[in-house]
């Protein structure tokens, strides 16, 4: 795996804790209480999501593809756990087991990051045959439309560490119509306490972005029966599919 290093792993969990991510949490907790069963999170990267979901009393299990993320997540684990994490690393493309989930959820826009389409199909089967009759696998999707605007890069950020050390990242990002292919050329700095440069990381972030109708499309090749669609945690219904930045697919088995 060429992305999801180390200083962008050691970025992603000091940036992911605003409100959002609270409501997110909030948001698959609710799937999770209502699941009749285990509980799955493929690509679950640092366990931000699975981490508290698995305090909260949850049967949950994840896999991801990326080791650093996995070694984060295996770190936070140890600081309040003897037990091994039930996660492993996997790519969601080659998914298979024994088991059935009840419910399994991707979010954060990560399913875009399978740039292959075929591996996008064989993954939603995969998925698909591991859920439970009645199984719910719950997406979020980022669309086309989330980059079709002309906007100012709002992206650059840096974030203090415990240790008063920083860690900076600078994005260039571009979209290519034509591919549907979102590119964003990370360039992470880690800074030491007096501001010496210890260490650079750079990262091509590569996302397919959707357009309307192409996850709908896949979800009933592969055989879901009832496809819902949000627009927020508060689950507002879909309008306009077209103007959406972000869908949240809630698909039955
Ligand atoms: C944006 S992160 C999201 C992690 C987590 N779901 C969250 O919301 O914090 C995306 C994750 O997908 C993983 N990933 C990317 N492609 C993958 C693939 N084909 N199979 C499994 N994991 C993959 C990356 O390693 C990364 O950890």
């Amino acid at each position: 795996m060429k992305t999801y290093g180390r200083l962008c792993t050691q970025f992603y969990d000091l940036d992911k804790t605003d409100k959002r991510a609270q409501r997110e949490i909030a948001f698959y907790l609710n799937y999770a209480r209502e699941a009749a069963g285990l509980v799955l999170e493929p690509m679950c990267g640092t366990g931000r999501i699975l981490l508290p979901l698995l305090e909260a009393g949850i049967l949950i299990e994840g896999f991801d593809a990326s080791t650093e993320m996995l070694a984060a997540l295996k770190t936070k684990y140890a600081a309040k756990s003897q037990d091994e994490p039930p996660v492993w690393q996997q790519y969601v493309q080659d998914f298979s087991s024994k088991k059935r989930y009840a419910l399994m959820f991707i979010p954060f826009g990560s399913w875009g990051l399978i740039l292959d389409p075929q591996h996008r199909v064989e993954g939603l089967r995969a998925l698909y045959a591991h859920l439970a009759p009645g199984g719910k696998l719950v997406m979020e999707i980022d669309m086309e439309a989330s980059e079709l605007e002309p906007k100012v890069n709002p992206l650059d950020k840096a974030h203090t560490r415990a240790d008063g050390s920083i860690i900076a990242l600078r994005l260039l990002s571009a979209y290519d119509v034509s591919s549907q292919r979102y590119s964003v050329q990370c360039s992470y700095i880690d800074f030491g306490p007096q501001m010496q440069v210890r260490s650079t990381e750079r990262e091509l972030l590569e996302q397919h972005l959707f357009r309307p109708g192409e996850m709908e499309k896949m979800f009933s090749d592969v055989g879901f029966s009832a496809v819902k669609r949000y627009t927020s945690y508060h689950k507002t219904p879909v309008v306009n599919e077209s103007t959406a930045l972000q869908i949240i697919y809630e698909c039955t088995k």
